[in-house]
């Protein structure tokens, strides 16, 4: 029984131990976790709201930087509204998780994504990852609620995408587009087509001798006639044959596409 209990308690050392070591590491800290819990909650707002009272214990290191998620040099009440803003889903990533490709150009092709669920997302993401390019993503100016995408309803979505000369407006810029030399645009099939605000972005610069690689997620439809009719748009770019996938495909299978065009 004695040898029981030690046993245990050597046990529980350990594993008290590891847990110590991966939150030492910088980037076992989610940001945002304020209070250590490892993810982000509304406890997190409230933990900070305390803090700056001098309510209760002080949020230590490494929380504490992890906690200012403004990306600001101090904590202030400006992360408590963003981390509310995070989890109303008003905001999809805190400013200091933000890359800035706009401002700093670091590659020579650029991934650009419009995902209002989340599907497309992730591939978006893969496909940057392996390409090594900078990541846009298309942020509607006026955001689609959930109720702008309740397809066959008449939704705004449903009206965007059977009005030829609709354009909604996008949120934001890339602002150096002319240091791409290819440019991977991913979205969701909407009514067998791509998103009325592709339209608006491909209008929006110069794709002259640029390469586009055009992708899709969908429920069930195939790519179609979605990327063809898109070329139109940026008729002096060099397009790509595009291709469809369905929600979490894996950063496998979009490698293996990428590595077959010769990415
Ligand atoms: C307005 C709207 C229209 C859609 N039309 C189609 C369609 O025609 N065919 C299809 O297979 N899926 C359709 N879908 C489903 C999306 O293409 C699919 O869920 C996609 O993966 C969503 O990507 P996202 O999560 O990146 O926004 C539609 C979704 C919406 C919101």
């Amino acid at each position: 029984m004695k040898r029981m209990v030690s046993l245990l308690l050597i046990l529980a050392l350990i594993v008290s131990l590891s847990a110590v070591a991966s939150v030492s590491g910088a980037e076992a800290v989610v940001i945002g976790d304020a209070d250590g819990d490892g993810e982000v909650t509304i406890l997190d707002a409230t933990r900070i709201q305390r803090h700056l009272s001098d309510i209760g214990e002080p949020i230590r290191e490494p929380y504490l930087k992890a906690a200012v998620v403004s990306g600001d040099v101090e904590l202030s009440i400006v992360d408590v509204t963003l981390i509310q803003r995070l989890l109303a889903g008003i905001i999809d990533r805190f400013p200091a998780e933000e890359t800035t490709p706009a401002t700093q150009p670091s590659a020579d092709t650029l991934v650009v994504v419009f995902s209002r669920t989340g599907n497309t997302k992730p591939l978006a993401q893969y496909a940057a990852d392996y390409l090594n390019a900078d990541f846009f993503e298309i942020e509607a100016a006026v955001p689609y609620t959930d109720a702008d995408i309740a397809y066959y309803t008449d939704c705004r979505a449903d009206r965007e995408q059977r009005d030829p000369d609709a354009r909604p407006a996008i949120a934001g810029a890339v602002a150096q587009m002319d240091s791409y030399q290819t440019v991977v645009i991913a979205y969701p099939i909407w009514h067998g087509q791509a998103p009325k605000i592709i339209y608006t972005f491909l209008e929006s610069y110069d794709f002259t001798g640029k390469t586009i690689i055009p992708f899709c997620t969908s429920a069930s439809s195939p790519l179609g006639t979605s990327a063809s009719n898109l070329h139109a748009l940026a008729p002096n770019a060099v397009w790509k044959d595009g291709r469809r996938f369905a929600a979490g495909t894996s950063q496998a299978v979009i490698e293996a596409w990428l590595g077959s065009m010769g990415y």
